[in-house]
């Protein structure tokens, strides 16, 4: 456990906080030092106000000067925010129950939000937002509902970990297909209301893979069509069965991939990980290309045996296909430990 100092004027965090080892308690304006000389900083008002940051780094200076080394607990200062069950809204949605099991062994906080309310127009966090950069993890959200996402995050005094633009650049393809054009299946982008089936002719490809700009057709025809008039069909069915067609159309040559070879691994602050084994260079590419601080590349290898990426995806709305959840936190310890 990490030795503490702290300075709260919250009473009840000092209650609560009371007693457990390694916890030392601060009145306004005056410290004292932990015998293991690590510092972090509770408040209820986190890193809130100069004055009460200031004392700290004096605090700080003082064992610096002393040769003791000092060091804040920055998980502390990032926060988790799920979706809460949509009947139960201060409780996590089953769905992410596992995820938040270990981000709180992992000593992270965080807080549920009602996405059905959120989507009616309303955001409220439970516990409430503190000073802090918050990591959502959930369901995909549109531009515009990801705009207000992020507005509200700020508007609740936090800071999103990913703003509005690095998630609409790893989320949709449009934007990070021109960074790694050479390294994933070719594409062409058209608005909403193209003829596909006039451009599919004119592009006479052997085969053609259509989808938004985010997801593909998992029903129906699927989305790996050999003739042009298929693409009418392809489009209605999204429409019907996802309500709405993101963005735009993606027309994307088809390539013969092996199957059960297809890996997700995640970028976080410009370092990529694997859930397994190395890194390839592919991926080291992306990390370097795509300057979102958090996203996931799923890459797979085609029948000559060059790795191929097949999508790029934001992190935070990212499933963790073939990733232990513990695995997964460990990025963020490490990340918080290095920050
Ligand atoms: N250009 C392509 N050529 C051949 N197969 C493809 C191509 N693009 C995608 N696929 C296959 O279709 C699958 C789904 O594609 P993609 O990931 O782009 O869509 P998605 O809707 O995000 O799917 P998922 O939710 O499974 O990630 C890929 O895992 C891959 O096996
Ligand atoms: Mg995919």
């Amino acid at each position: 456990m990490v030795p503490l100092l702290m300075r709260s004027r919250s009473k009840t965090a000092r209650q609560r906080l009371r007693g457990k080892t390694g916890f030392t308690f601060c009145n306004q304006g005056t410290f004292s030092i932990h015998a293991r000389g690590c510092i972090a900083i509770i408040n209820s008002s986190y890193c809130g106000s100069v004055d009460s940051v200031k004392p700290v780094f004096a605090a700080t200076s003082h064992l610096q000067r002393k040769g003791i080394a000092a060091r804040c607990d920055s998980r502390q200062a990032m926060h988790f925010l799920f979706p809460s069950d949509p009947l139960r809204t201060k409780r996590p949605d089953e769905f992410y129950a596992e995820e938040v099991a270990a981000v709180r062994s992992a000593g992270f906080n965080l807080s549920v939000f009602s996405f059905e309310k959120f989507q009616a127009g309303s955001f409220q966090a439970f516990p409430p937002l503190p000073v802090a950069t918050v990591i959502y993890r959930g369901w995909m959200l549109s531009r515009r509902e990801y705009e207000r996402f992020a507005a509200a995050i700020v508007g609740a005094g936090a800071t999103p970990f990913t703003d509005t633009k690095s998630y609409l650049l790893a989320h949709h393809l449009p934007n990070w297909y021109p960074a790694i054009a050479e390294l994933t299946p070719e594409t062409r982008i058209f608005p909403v209301d193209t003829d596909l089936a006039a451009v599919l002719r004119s592009l006479s490809w052997p085969e053609y893979f259509i989808k938004d700009y985010v997801k593909s057709l998992k029903t129906s025809i699927g989305s790996r069509i050999s003739t042009p008039e298929q693409a009418e069909t392809v489009a209605a069915e999204m429409r019907c069965f996802r309500g709405t067609i993101e963005g735009g159309g993606c027309v994307r040559r088809v390539e013969s991939f092996l199957p059960e070879t297809e890996q997700r691994y995640f970028v976080l602050d410009g370092v990529p990980h694997a859930a397994s084994g190395h890194v390839p260079t592919s991926v080291e590419n992306c990390a370097r290309r795509i300057t979102s601080r958090f996203f996931s590349v799923d890459v797979v290898k085609r029948v000559d045996g060059v790795l191929r990426v097949v999508e790029i995806g934001d992190g935070q709305v990212s499933d963790l296909v073939g990733w232990k959840t513990e695995q997964f936190l460990y990025l963020f310890s490490r990340f918080a430990q290095q920050n």
